[in-house]
């Protein structure tokens, strides 16, 4: 294993940020950078041994900057949508920013995604990054110092441990919002990879993505994802849920024990042969299938066009904290949210 910290670029304000190359045994490399906390790329080999970049985003500090659609970053404090961008804790009302359409709040206002964090590497294959968010900020309560660690090992599993503590009670809900394409982040689109869900149900949505309450049996609907089917199968069936969204872009309860870390979803590139396994101790996996990609310009010059990447991002219901029916996620003054992702590659045999 080896860490390599060098500097990324600077931003339009002339702040440096810098990025860290993690490379194991099997020559896997995952590239992170300060802004955001962000995952830059993930590069495996595939079943012919050619190094393949498996992330869709940026190679300069410009495109993180000024054209993101949350490539790699961290989406923070609360990640996905908060309807009305207002929720009660203990009776009181807070009021947020609301950014998406003007009408509710999406990834926290880009709050954590756009921030610089502060890093430091733990040991020869850890990086961990962190940031003192302000009380009050985009009208959001609490203090909330938070921390991820990235873990590369060599069974090619990249570790993700959030750890995140408030001074005052509020809702914290963390995700990274990484696109994957196994076929290569310059392949084309991603509607041939094949995914497992470890989902009997998701959550469904009004045509403003806001969960419209409960959750839905995913059987006999395009949602099925229980055994391996390509993405491309059902994604323009026309349904409802699929309208509201214009392609997959829900929640999905992950089957399994509430705070245990659980097989929640697999994908696979027949093309390369490269396999990405989710595994989480949260309660729910975003699968977005990058449908508001519209061809700005990604790595290597390259357009990132509808449906060339797709993100598993791992966490509590998007606007749980106007669903009681959902798992919550209010923690107490200084009392720890903790959470594990991993990202496991390997090749299909
Ligand atoms: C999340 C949301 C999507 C979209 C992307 C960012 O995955 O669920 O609707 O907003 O972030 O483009």
């Amino acid at each position: 294993m080896s860490i390599v910290k060098e500097m990324f670029g600077t931003t339009a304000n002339g702040e440096k940020v810098n990025k860290f190359t993690l490379t194991n045994k099997n020559e896997t490399e995952v590239v992170l950078v300060e802004y955001g906390a962000a995952i830059q790329s993930i590069t495996v080999k595939d079943k012919n041994g050619i190094k393949r970049d498996v992330t869709v985003g940026f190679d300069d500090m410009d495109g993180f900057e000024n054209r993101s659609d949350y490539q790699g970053v961290i989406a923070g404090p609360y990640a996905n949508r908060i309807s009305n961008g207002s929720f009660k804790i203990d009776g009181k009302l807070f009021e947020l920013d609301k950014n998406e359409d003007g009408v509710k709040t999406l990834h926290g206002n880009g709050e954590y995604s756009t921030r610089i964090w502060d890093s430091v590497i733990t040991n020869d294959s850890s990086v961990e990054f962190s940031y003192k968010r302000e009380d009050g900020l985009f009208g959001y309560p609490g203090n909330i110092e938070a921390r991820i660690k990235y873990t590369l090992k060599d069974d090619d599993s990249l570790t993700l441990e959030y750890r995140c503590v408030s001074d005052k009670k509020t809702f914290i809900n963390p995700t990274n919002h990484t696109y994957f394409n196994l076929g290569g982040y310059d392949s084309g689109d991603i509607l041939s990879h094949k995914l497992k869900i470890n989902a009997d149900e998701f959550t469904p949505v009004d045509e403003h993505s806001i969960p419209v309450g409960g959750n839905q049996k995913v059987e006999n609907t395009p949602f099925d994802f229980r055994e391996f089917k390509e993405i491309g199968r059902d994604i323009d069936v026309n349904t409802e849920q699929l309208d509201n969204t214009g392609g997959y872009d829900h929640n999905f309860v992950i089957t399994g024990k509430q705070k245990e870390m659980k097989e929640a979803a697999i994908a696979v590139c027949e093309a390369t042969g490269i396999t990405l396994t989710v595994l989480t101790d949260l309660p729910g996996i975003q699968f977005y299938a990058g449908n508001f990609l519209k061809g700005t310009v990604g790595k290597n010059g390259l357009p990132m066009n509808k449906r060339t990447g797709f993100c598993l991002e791992t966490q509590y219901y998007p606007d749980s904290p106007n669903h009681p029916e959902f798992p919550q996620c209010l923690f107490a003054a200084n009392k720890e949210y903790k959470s594990t992702t991993v990202f496991k590659f390997g090749l299909t045999e």
